[in-house]
């Protein structure tokens, strides 16, 4: 299969449009990641995605819609707190689950009695879901465990021949996943972070905790217990900058293609042309992360890796990402 790559018009629009209706996945731009979408309402549909991309069969998938998409018709009766949260983040992202209406395949949530929905902000998103008119279920448009894709480049990277088409809205400006928010309960639980931190929640709810699976539990966001965001080379982890500096020239004594990957302020420790510059605030390392890893991953053999010292805000998902991609090592 030929893998087009078109921007956002009437045209591809129309395309776009047309394959859905006929099984296919289509990749789209949001304000995180790109989306590699699919009817909804088809099993065939989404059991397709899951090929795709070679996903778990147990790892449950988000509903997109446009922002003017009436929700009673996938989702039970919100909760007050569950409203307040979407009228301060949506369109943004922002992924809420609800008690699901059962009215989409049951194999978007795998059998689970909930429905994550996400309404991005992207404008072309918004065109693409308002054009399309159905409620699109969506991963990451990334072969499983790659690093999530942030450009129509990083798409056709890993699923070229693979998918029809992909809508090209430019970089996201975001960077990483939404954040997951169970809303099914008492109080809001952030199940995945993200760029709407614990904290922006807490405020507007009044409480908001983040779940952290116990022993023996089933997880309620099986998409955590896998290892994610993972370049193809070699990556490690440090929280002294002098051990990963000490590291890095430990490979490149070797003769081993080395780079680090760390907060501007280290970035001049290592020899120009090899440090990749996450910048100075959790919003620009969230928006360069996977970009980073991606261009690493072409050129390295290790990315060594300095853990940033902030902990909270957006910073959380950031270091949540940034572990998963350097996980076990
Ligand atoms: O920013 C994003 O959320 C991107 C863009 C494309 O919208 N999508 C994305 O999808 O990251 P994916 O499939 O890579 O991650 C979906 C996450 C997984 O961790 C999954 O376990 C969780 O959402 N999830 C989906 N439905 C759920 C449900 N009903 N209950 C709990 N967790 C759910
Ligand atoms: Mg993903």
């Amino acid at each position: 299969m030929q893998t087009k790559i078109c921007g956002i018009d009437e045209q591809s629009l129309a395309l776009a449009k047309q394959l859905l209706l006929q099984g296919e996945a289509v990749a789209f731009p949001t304000e995180t990641v790109y989306g590699l979408g699919a009817d909804a309402r088809s099993d065939e549909a989404v059991e397709h995605i899951y090929s795709v991309k070679g996903r778990p069969q147990d790892n449950p998938l988000i509903v997109h819609v446009h922002r003017d998409f009436d929700l009673s018709k996938l989702v039970a009766d919100e909760s007050s707190y569950a409203e307040k949260l979407r009228k301060a983040f949506l369109p943004g992202p922002l992924t809420l689950v609800y008690k699901s209406l059962g009215k989409v395949s049951a194999k978007v949530s795998c059998g689970l009695d909930t429905l994550a929905i996400r309404v991005p902000s992207h404008a072309g998103a918004q065109a693409f879901l308002k054009y399309v008119d159905l409620p699109v279920a969506a991963p990451s448009a990334n072969i499983s465990k790659h690093v999530s894709p942030v450009s129509a480049q990083h798409v056709f990277y890993d699923l070229q021949g693979k998918i029809p088409l992909i809508l090209d809205g430019g970089a996201c400006s975001g960077g990483i996943e939404s954040t997951v928010c169970d809303v099914t309960g008492p109080y809001p639980v952030v199940l995945r972070q993200g760029l709407v931190s614990r904290e922006m929640i807490e405020e507007v709810a009044g409480r908001c905790d983040v779940y952290v699976p116990k022993a023996g539990e089933q997880v309620r966001s099986p998409g955590m217990k896998y290892k994610h965001y993972a370049p193809k080379c070699k990556t490690c982890l440090y929280d002294s900058p002098e051990e990963a500096l000490s590291v890095f020239e430990k490979y490149r004594a070797q003769g081993m293609r080395a780079y680090a990957l760390c907060e501007s302020k280290f970035a001049r420790l290592f020899p120009d042309g090899f440090a990749l510059d996450l910048g100075e605030t959790a919003e620009d390392m969230a928006a360069r992360l996977y970009a980073l890893l991606r261009q690493g991953e072409q050129v390295a053999d290790v990315i060594i890796a300095i853990r940033p010292a902030a902990r909270d805000g957006v910073m959380a998902g950031v270091l949540n990402r940034l572990n998963k991609a350097c996980a076990g090592e």
